[in-house]
């Protein structure tokens, strides 16, 4: 009897914090999805946001390698010297600035610069800003740290970029992280220069450092990814999210980076020491490979995005009440559902039991969301075909009932 009450205590005390913690909603559909299908049930997958595509050879070859050459041990904290150093050629050469080796931190899976940024920079009660809609991580590490939210609204009438007043009004003395995604997921927008700048002209009076999570950077269509850490006067108070998760089809390596301040890169190390010690020393090693070697798999892979953002969103738009923008980058397409369903949370979880189709609800990334559905076009263009296909003849027995 004892045993059993302490039992059920154990199972029901855990720290007050955990109350604040969210979540990352594509992880729980798709293990929604995954018991539909043990049960035989067929899903079209278009939730997950990960690349369909194989880690290219030659970065493969490169970890083997290494795991036979002894990359088997304890790197130091913030990475191994050369990985740090071609991390830093790489980002300086692809955004433009002076990078040095002690500005580089490499981590197991970028969320973790996002997770050690917030912890090292923000106390409770100092404000975060961040875009709504916008990846799910965002708000729930910033109300984990005890931040004040201050989400800044992306909305399509204005290609999902900010409104400009809108940012200037939300930043004040107690600003003290801005949260940039660009390419953006899940709107597929990006921020142009003069978002950039009026974003860095507004924060100069202020403490306020930029986190700016630039994963799919490799993933814009037209022009290349600009970077705020390339405004004159702001590399000093940004810090640069990339990893090989998404370029380089390696979401399962977990190998991120941050690129920052030597100051805050020394706190990041010990966040890292406190944590996981280090990165794995071959996945290191294999991002080496990544970043110095040929990239003519990244340049097909997003090419055949293109082709399947194009199919998408042209099939998107050819089923009655939904409509969806042309995304600029990432693999995101989020399409208006407003008329169809005003919540859309309903309405995916329909496609998904109904119609065999798995996708996100808008809400997912935010209250901005509402009204939208999200689709990974991550997946083959007979797949997309096929989902889009699925959800047509869903819509036609959908009642909303909320
Ligand atoms: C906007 C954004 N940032 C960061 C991440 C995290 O990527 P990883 O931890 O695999 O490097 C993701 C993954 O989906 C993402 O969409």
């Amino acid at each position: 009897m004892r045993a059993r009450i302490l039992k059920q205590d154990l199972n029901h005390d855990f720290a007050e914090r955990m109350k604040a913690l969210g979540t990352e909603t594509a992880f729980e559909v798709l293990a929604a999805a995954r018991r539909l299908e043990a049960q035989g049930r067929n899903i079209v997958h278009l939730e997950i946001g990960e690349p369909d595509f194989a880690t290219p050879p030659h970065i493969i070859e490169a970890a083997v390698r290494a795991l036979h050459e002894g990359y088997t041990h304890y790197t130091p904290a913030p990475g191994l010297p050369q990985a740090r150093e071609a991390v830093a050629a790489y980002v300086a050469q692809t955004r433009g600035i002076p990078v040095t080796d002690e500005q580089v931190v490499l981590v197991p899976g970028s969320k973790n610069i996002l997770l050690f940024a917030l912890l090292a920079l923000v106390d409770p009660g100092d404000e975060v800003i961040y875009p709504d809609p916008g990846y799910p991580i965002y708000e729930s590490l910033a109300r984990f740290v005890g931040a004040k939210l201050r989400p800044i609204r992306l909305r399509e009438q204005n290609d999902f970029r900010f409104d400009r007043d809108e940012f200037r009004a939300l930043v004040n003395e107690r600003t003290r992280l801005v949260i940039l995604n660009t390419p953006h997921n899940p709107c597929g927008s990006v921020l142009e220069q003069e978002d950039l700048e009026t974003i860095a002209e507004a924060l100069a009076p202020t403490r306020a450092y930029v986190l700016s999570d630039e994963i799919y950077s490799r993933i814009q269509y037209e022009g290349t990814a600009k970077s705020i850490a390339a405004v004159p006067g702001m590399q000093e108070r940004t810090i640069i999210l990339d990893g090989l998760s998404k370029a380089y089809a390696m979401t399962g390596w977990r190998l991120g980076y941050g690129v920052m301040n030597p100051a805050l890169a020394a706190h990041m190390s010990r966040l890292m020491i406190n944590s996981s010690s280090c990165a794995a020393a071959f996945t290191q090693m294999a991002a080496i490979a990544a970043l110095t070697g040929p990239q003519d798999s990244v340049d097909a892979m997003v090419r055949e995005f293109r082709a399947r953002r194009d199919l998408i969103v042209r099939e998107l738009n050819s089923i009655e009440g939904v409509s969806c923008r042309m995304p600029k980058g990432a693999f995101y397409a989020l399409a208006n559902v407003h008329h169809i369903d005003p919540n859309a949370k309903q309405l995916s979880t329909f496609l998904m039991e109904e119609g065999g189709l798995a996708c996100l609800p808008g809400t997912a990334f935010g209250e901005g969301g509402r009204g939208y559905l999200r689709f990974s076009y991550a997946n083959s263009q007979e797949n997309i075909r096929e989902g889009m296909r699925r959800m047509q003849a869903a819509l036609k027995s959908y009642l909303v009932t909320a």
